[in-house]
């Protein structure tokens, strides 16, 4: 990541409230998804997992608060202080770590990790080269057998998104919508934070290939939010218990529709060393 690159980063996440993002709107849809496809393969606590691009915590205090040992590392220090503050609030069950780090420079031994979590990391890193570190040092920390969790933000993201969320007419986002459907290249020269900040978005055979470019076999492929994230009036739906089973069966009746892949705006793959 350039210097530019992360300061921007840590601009747009001094803006973010990234801690309560997951319990907004359709980003729950995005938290119960992953904690679904989290659990569909995580073998039985005590293992050890790394969360690298842990944000604030969430995925990291609920696995360690189901008995897992958790290391937590993310490049913005704000989260991090917002993870420990957290794993502080469950003091049975805290954190093993939380420190300020970088996925593609990870600090531990080889083979010492069961799972990896990079729930972040992929889509941040523009360049090729620096995604497929990041995820070749998870295959270094990995056991044989140890699985990693990769998401990205689908190619299609920002085209979904504007149409069903109201900006496709503005103007500052044009360009920005442009370049994503062009090269997946995502930047943000407004001043607004909803357009998110220097990322990049995979077509899903491509998220894929990367993992199989770093040696992982890739176990599964799979829609996080599907088309649910587009429900209109998705609120009213996710609050109603009997909608929300329903919208999450038919998010997971598509999951893998390699059709419906890219309307997703999160895709996870998940490989095994
Ligand atoms: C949208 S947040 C997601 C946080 C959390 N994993 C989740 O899924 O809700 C993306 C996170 O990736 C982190 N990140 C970006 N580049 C990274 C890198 N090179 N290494 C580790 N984390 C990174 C960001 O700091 C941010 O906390």
């Amino acid at each position: 990541m350039s210097d530019d690159s992360n300061r921007e980063l840590l601009h747009h996440y001094t803006d973010a409230d990234e801690a309560a993002r997951l319990r907004t709107g359709w980003f729950q849809l995005e938290h119960a998804r992953t904690q679904e496809l989290i659990l569909r393969h995580l073998p039985p606590a005590p293992v050890t997992i790394i969360d690298a691009g842990g944000g604030a915590g969430a995925y990291a205090c609920w696995l360690a608060a189901r008995g897992y040992e958790v290391h937590l590392i993310d490049p913005v220090p704000k989260h991090v202080e917002q993870a420990r503050a957290a794993s502080v609030r469950q003091p049975q069950y805290p954190l093993a770590s939380a420190e300020v780090g970088d996925a593609r420079h990870l600090s531990h031994t080889d083979s010492s990790a069961d799972a990896v979590l990079l729930l972040g990391p992929l889509y941040h890193l523009v360049e090729r080269e620096d995604r497929l570190a990041c995820l070749r040092e998870a295959h270094r920390v990995l056991r044989t057998g140890g699985l990693v969790w990769a998401a990205g933000i689908s190619h299609f993201a920002s085209l979904f998104d504007s149409l069903s969320h109201g900006f496709f007419d503005d103007p500052a986002f044009a360009p920005i919508l442009a370049r994503d459907l062009e090269d997946g290249q995502h930047r943000n020269p407004t001043a607004n934070p909803i357009y998110f900040t220097d990322a990049f978005f995979h077509r899903p055979g491509e998220l894929s290939r990367e993992l199989l470019a770093a040696k992982f076999k890739v176990e599964e492929v799979s829609a996080i939010e599907g088309p649910g994230w587009l429900a209109r009036d998705f609120d009213r739906l996710w609050a109603d218990p009997a909608q929300r089973e329903r919208l999450l069966a038919v998010v997971r009746k598509v999951e893998r529709e390699p059709s419906v892949l890219g309307v997703s705006s999160h895709i996870m793959a998940i490989g095994r060393k």
